[in-house]
C-alpha cells in the first residue's frame, strides 16, 4: 500500500469497489449512505461511464445517496416505479458473528432498512473495525423519533434500561434533523442480548418510527483489510 494512505479510507475504498463490482447491467440497486457506500456509487458510476455496465437504475436510502448518484451520473428511481430491488449496497456501524447490525450513524436508518429489506441480495459493506461479538458493544442504538415524541420515547427506552441521548447537529445549533424532519435518539444499552426482541419493543413504543437494528436482513457481508500493508476484502 502507498505509504500516507489512510488505511481505514483504502479499506472502504477496496470494500466499496468489491460490491460496486458484483452489480450486473440491467438492474435496480439499492443505494446506500454513508462513507464506505459513497465509494461503491462512485465506482458504479465509473462502471456506467466506462460502458462495461449498463441500463442500471438506483434507489437512494438518503439524501446522500441521492447527491451522489447525480453527481456520478446514475439514474435513479423510485419505489413506486419499480417492482423489486436485486441487489442493494450499504455500510454498517457494527456487524455480529451472525451478520445482525447497528446502522443509522448517519441518520439513514429508517429509509436503508425500507430499501436494504426489499433486495433480493443485501451487501453490506464495512471496514474491520466494525466486526464485534456482540451489538451494542462500540456503538450506541439509534432510534429515528418524532420531535413531538421526544420526551416519552426518552422515558420509555430509561425504562428498558437504556441510557438516551439526542444527537446534536454539528456545524447546526440544536438536533440532527433527519431526512425525513424527524430526530435521533442515541441509546447505549449494557447488553444486547436479543437483538430481534429489541428491535420489535423499540419500534413497538409510540413516536418511534424505526431503530438500527437490522436483523436477519443481511445475506454477505464484505469486509475490508489491511495485512501487512495489502488491502483486501473478505466475506462473511
Ligand atoms: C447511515 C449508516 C451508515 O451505513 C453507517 O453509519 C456506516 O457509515 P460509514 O460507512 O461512513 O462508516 O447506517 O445511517
Amino acid at each position: 500500500m502507498t505509504a500516507g494512505l489512510d488505511p481505514v479510507k483504502v479499506m472502504k475504498q477496496e470494500v466499496g469497489r468489491a460490491a460496486a463490482s458484483r452489480v450486473q447491467s440491467g438492474t435496480v440497486v439499492g443505494l446506500g449512505t454513508g462513507s464506505t457506500t459513497a465509494f461503491a456509487i462512485q465506482f458504479l458510476g465509473e462502471r456506467l461511464s466506462s460502458g462495461e455496465l449498463k441500463d442500471i437504475k438506483g434507489v437512494p436510502t438518503s439524501f446522500q445517496a441521492s447527491v451522489l448518484a447525480k453527481q456520478y451520473g446514475i439514474p435513479l428511481t423510485t419505489l413506486d416505479e419499480i417492482e423489486k430491488i436485486d441487489i442493494a449496497i450499504d455500510g454498517a456501524d457494527e456487524v455480529d458473528p451472525q451478520k445482525n447490525l447497528i446502522k443509522g450513524g448517519g441518520a439513514a436508518h429508517t429509509r436503508e432498512k425500507l430499501v436494504d429489506s426489499l433486495a433480493d441480495l443485501f451487501i453490506v459493506v464495512v471496514d474491520s473495525s466494525k466486526l464485534v461479538d456482540r451489538l451494542g458493544s462500540t456503538f450506541p442504538l439509534p432510534l429515528e423519533v418524532l420531535p413531538l415524541a421526544i420526551a416519552p420515547v426518552t422515558r420509555a427506552v430509561e425504562k428498558l434500561g437504556g441510557q438516551p441521548a439526542l444527537r446534536m447537529a454539528v456545524k447546526k445549533d440544536g438536533p440532527v434533523i433527519t431526512d425525513q424532519g424527524n430526530m435521533i435518539i442515541d441509546v447505549k444499552f449494557t447488553a444486547i442480548d436479543s437483538p430481534a426482541e429489541l428491535e420489535k419493543t423499540l419500534n413497538n413504543i409510540p413516536g418511534v418510527l424505526d431503530n438500527g437494528l437490522f436483523v436477519g436482513l443481511a445475506d454477505l457481508i464484505l469486509v475490508g483489510e489491511v495485512k501487512d500493508g495489502q488491502p483486501s476484502v473478505r466475506e462473511i
